[in-house]
C-alpha cells in the first residue's frame, strides 16, 4: 500500500514506518520535527517536513495514497495540564485537518495512535475497551476527542479505521528508539541513571495501594506495537472504527522496573523516593484480548528483561 505516516520521525512512528517498509509498503513520512529527528526517518521513506494542518491536504491530493498512520501529536501529560491549548490545537486541530484532507483525496483507511490516558483512573483491572473513558488530563482528553471524531467519520463517510490505545511503550528496534529532548518516561530515565548520565532516579510515590507501594504499569515492546499497526492497516474495515488496547496484560511496579534495570545492565545506581506525580493512576494494565481476537495480534517480546535489554542496547550503542 502507499501509506502516509504522520509523526514518522518520532519514537513509535519511526519504528512503525520501518516495519511498513520491511513489509513492502511505500511510505512517506510527514513530520514537523518539533520532537522527532530527521535521521530517525527510515531509509526508503520519502520525507515531507511540515505540520499536518499545513501540508496534509497538499501531500494527499491526487497522490494515490491508500492509507494514513497518524502519530503526529503532542504527548506530554504534565505539559498538557499547563498548556492545554497546545494539545487541542496539535492533536484535535491536526486530526480535523487530516480527516478533511483524507476525505477530499479519497483516502479511506486510517490507523490512529491513541492512548491508555483516554481511560483516566480505571475502576477495574485489566482495562477493557468498553471501560468508562474519563481522562484526567488534556492529553488524554484530546486523544479521546479524536477517537470520537474517527467513529463519526467511519459512520458518516465509510472510513476504515482502527485506534490503538497504547499502554507503556518501551524498548527499541534496530536504530530506532526513544530520544526525547524532554525525557519523562520511567525506563529511559532509569537507564540514564544506570549509565551514570544522571545522579539518581526518583520513585514518584511509594504509598500507592499496590503490593510494594509504587505504581504498576503495563510495558509493551515498541516492535510488538508496530506489528499491531501493520495488522490494523490491513484489517481495517470500511464503515467501522475498531478501538483496541495494546499492552501485555502484565503489570510491573516502579521498583520492579528499577530492579530489572539493575539486573539487566549489571549497574548500580541510586533510587530515591519522591512525592507522587500529579495525575498518576496507581495501576494501569491492559486487557488486549480484543487486539488478539480482532487483529490476530500476538506479542512476542513480552518479557520485561527483553524490553529493558533492547532499550539499554539502544541507549548505549544507538542500536538494539
Ligand atoms: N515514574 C517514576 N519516576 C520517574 C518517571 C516515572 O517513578 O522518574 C513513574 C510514574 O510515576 C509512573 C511510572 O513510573 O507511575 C511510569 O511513568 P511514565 O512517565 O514512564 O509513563 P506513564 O504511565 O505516566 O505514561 C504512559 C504514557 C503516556 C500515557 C500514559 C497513560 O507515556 O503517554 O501512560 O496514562 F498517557
Amino acid at each position: 500500500m502507499k501509506v502516509l505516516v504522520t509523526g514518522g520521525a518520532g519514537y513509535v512512528g519511526s519504528v512503525c514506518a520501518a516495519h511498513l517498509i520491511e513489509a513492502g509498503h511505500e511510505v512517506t513520512v510527514l513530520d514537523d520535527l518539533s520532537t522527532g529527528h530527521r535521521d530517525a526517518v527510515p531509509d526508503g521513506a520519502a520525507f515531507v517536513e511540515g505540520r499536518v494542518q499545513d501540508v496534509a491536504a497538499k501531500v494527499l491530493a491526487g497522490a494515490g495514497y491508500e492509507a494514513v498512520l497518524h502519530f503526529a501529536a503532542s504527548s506530554l501529560v504534565g505539559e498538557s495540564v499547563h498548556v492545554p491549548e497546545k494539545y487541542w490545537d496539535n492533536n484535535v486541530g491536526g486530526a480535523i485537518a487530516l480527516l478533511a484532507a483524507m476525505r477530499e483525496a479519497g483516502v479511506g483507511r486510517l490507523v490512529f495512535s491513541s492512548t491508555a490516558a483516554t481511560y483516566g483512573e480505571p475502576e477495574s483491572s485489566p482495562i477493557v475497551e468498553d471501560a468508562p473513558a474519563r481522562p484526567t488530563n488534556p492529553y488524554g482528553a484530546s486523544k479521546l476527542a479524536v477517537d470520537h471524531m474517527i467513529t463519526s467519520e467511519a459512520t458518516a463517510h465509510g472510513l476504515a479505521a482502527v485506534s490503538l490505545r497504547y499502554f507503556n511503550v518501551a524498548g527499541a528496534y534496530g536504530r530506532y528508539g526513544e530520544r526525547h529532548t524532554t525525557e519523562t518516561h520511567l525506563i529511559p530515565l532509569v537507564l540514564q541513571a544506570a549509565a551514570g548520565r544522571r545522579d539518581s532516579v526518583s520513585i514518584f510515590g511509594d504509598d500507592y495501594p499496590t503490593p510494594d507501594g509504587t505504581c504498576v504499569r503495563d510495558y509493551i515492546h515498541v516492535a510488538d506495537l508496530a506489528e499491531a499497526h501493520l495488522l490494523a492497516l490491513t484489517g481495517a474495515q470500511p464503515g467501522r472504527h475498531l478501538v483496541c488496547n495494546l499492552g501485555n496484560g502484565a503489570g510491573f511496579s516502579v521498583k520492579e522496573v528499577i530492579e530489572t534495570v539493575r539486573r539487566v545492565t549489571g549497574r548500580e545506581f541510586t533510587a530515591v523516593t519522591a512525592p507522587r506525580r500529579a495525575g498518576d493512576p496507581a495501576v494501569l494494565v491492559a486487557s488486549s484480548e480484543r487486539a488478539r481476537r480482532e487483529l490476530g495480534w500476538t506479542p512476542t517480546r513480552t518479557d520485561l528483561d527483553r524490553i529493558v535489554a533492547d532499550a539499554w542496547a539502544f541507549a548505549q550503542n544507538g542500536t538494539a
